[in-house]
């Protein structure tokens, strides 16, 4: 089979940093090939240069069989190579076709752009790939998984044969899951290929024909799935053996940490986004929040931080009105918060890690000193947070958009966790981390959990869900639809919960 791509020896340096070094990979025609690895191994920096996004300092790249210079997108588009990326880049207040074309525009005559023939070319491709998507519909409509269809059909759209995806499948439910992995393998089967990140082994040990293991810059082993297995590639990715997370005993106090009445609440527009919620949470317990994105969830956490208030009932937060309390003083009676977006809500992108370690915390003991904001305590703290959350960065006076995706994750859950507190209010805490990771972001909820912190813990991770939660609470349609006990609960059965299709 031929290569329809090649990749030499790239390297790409930052400073203090080797993003990639020696990197070589070889991509057959028609085949799906994920790339794993550890936060910060490089692999967002590799496809970001074959998408032409990133000029390497070094090295080859061959599309097809011959050397090519990528500039920019449009020339890895030129090329056929098109990417999907992690966080979506989809007009709201468009619909599908608008968003599909949108900066494509097939040509325009006096400003008016063909979308009947757009729309035919479209249909043809979902036709032809068997991609579910409607090119009326609007898009706020949609959810997730339908968001990325439309993401992939736009790349199509324009032509690509090589489809480069970063993390898919880190937002998607597994129902969801399934449906990509069957749209992937329909185009893969139809000739194109598809290139893919993913740190879920499991995932990539059922859909890919090729895997390649990255590791501290370097490509270091590509294995086909039916000779290779979950330990040995985690073992690949890290160079040595997984910490296992210990589970604590489960010591729930009488005391309320958290107690949400009959909460309800209208958007601007008057639709209803949540309905009579009720949920109590104890100290030492950890109630994980299932459901699909965009189902209530932002507002409940919005609601318990103290920033919307509810149109009818109550919530409590360690004892106080959350309706009636400024969000700092909520946080200074001891409640973290891990925001779902982390470069939006959790991160200044733009300044210093050290400055990171105090944002959201600026008003209180220690990093506050009086009304002033202590550096030397934020940089000591800076410091303590990245050895022991593992954050791979060359110092705490880089710019926080200069750590990958995981490690800026790890810096902010590391930032929360400090001090005991008690409310954790943890959204997706492990999303684009890697198994290691994980593990240890997992073993410090635990050991919070024993100290006595009541943790709400809202994620999409159905395995996180069922290795951490004592009582997982469904949320559907902006409702609390079940309450289920993960020792007596499927993962399929949670899945469907989700997707609203019973309530369990
Ligand atoms: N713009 C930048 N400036 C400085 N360093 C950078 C920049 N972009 C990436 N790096 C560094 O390059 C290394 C590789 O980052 P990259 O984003 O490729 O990792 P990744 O494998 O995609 O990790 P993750 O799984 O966390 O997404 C990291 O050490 C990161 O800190
Ligand atoms: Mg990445």
């Amino acid at each position: 089979m031929s290569n329809v791509l090649e990749v030499v020896g790239i390297e790409k340096r930052y400073p203090g940093v080797v993003a990639n070094k020696d990197v070589s990979i070889q991509i057959e025609a028609g085949t799906i090939h994920a790339i794993i690895g550890e936060n910060g191994a490089g692999k967002s920096t590799l496809m970001k240069t074959l998408y032409g996004l990133i000029k390497p300092d070094a090295g080859q790249i061959k599309v097809f069989g011959s050397e090519v210079n990528l500039k920019s997108p449009q020339d890895a588009i030129a090329l056929g190579i098109g990417m999907v990326h992690q966080h979506f880049k989809l007009a709201d207040n468009a619909t599908v076709l608008e968003n599909v074309i949108l900066g494509s525009e097939p040509t325009r005559f006096g400003f008016v752009v063909k979308f009947d023939e757009a729309r035919k070319k479209l249909v043809e491709i979902a036709e032809n790939y068997g991609l579910d998507i409607d090119p009326d519909e609007p898009l706020s409509n949609l959810g997730v998984g339908e968001r990325q269809r439309v993401e992939i059909a736009k790349v199509l759209f324009r032509g690509a044969k090589i489809l480069i995806l970063d993390e898919p499948t880190a937002v998607l439910v597994p129902q969801e899951v399934d449906e990509l992995f069957a749209n992937l393998r329909e185009l893969v089967k139809k000739g194109l290929t598809v290139i893919f990140i993913s740190h879920k082994l499991d995932e990539v040990l059922s859909i890919a024909d090729d895997i390649t293991i990255m590791r501290q810059g370097t490509t270091v082993a590509t294995r086909k799935p039916n000779k290779t297995n979950k330990k040995e590639l985690a073992e690949l990715m890290v160079g040595g053996e997984l910490p296992k997370p210990k589970a604590g005993e489960l010591k729930v106090s009488p005391e309320s940490i958290l107690s949400i009445k009959s909460a309800s609440y209208f958007r601007a527009d008057g639709r209803q986004i949540l309905d009579d919620v009720n949920l109590e949470l104890h100290g030492g317990e950890i109630i994980g929040l299932a459901g699909v994105e965009g189902n209530g969830q932002s507002e409940l956490i919005e609601l318990i931080m103290g920033l919307i208030q509810p149109a009818t009932g109550s919530v409590e937060v360690l004892g106080l009105n959350a309706a009636t309390t400024l969000t700092r003083d909520i946080r200074n009676a001891g409640v973290a918060y891990i925001p779902q977006d982390r470069q939006r809500d959790g991160l200044l992108m733009t300044a210093p890690l050290w400055e990171n370690r105090i944002l959201g915390h600026q008003f209180a003991e220690p990093m506050a000193k009086s009304i002033w904001v202590n550096k030397g305590a934020a940089i000591a703290d800076s410091k303590r947070v990245v050895s022991e959350f593992d954050v791979r960065t060359p110092g705490i006076n880089v710019l926080a958009s200069a750590l990958s995706g995981g490690n800026q994750q790890k810096f902010i859950v590391g930032r929360e966790l400090t001090g005991d507190p008690k409310l954790i209010v943890a959204a997706q805490p492990t999303r684009g981390v890697d198994v290691g990771a994980q593990a240890i972001i997992w073993e410090h909820l635990m050991q919070a959990r024993s100290k006595g912190a009541g943790i709400l813990l809202i994620s999409a991770d159905l395995e996180e869900l069922f290795s951490l939660s004592d009582r997982i609470a469904v949320i559907y349609s902006g409702k609390i639809v079940s309450i289920l006990n993960p020792t007596k609960t499927t993962p399929e059965d949670l899945g469907l919960a989700m997707t609203g299709a019973q309530s369990a």
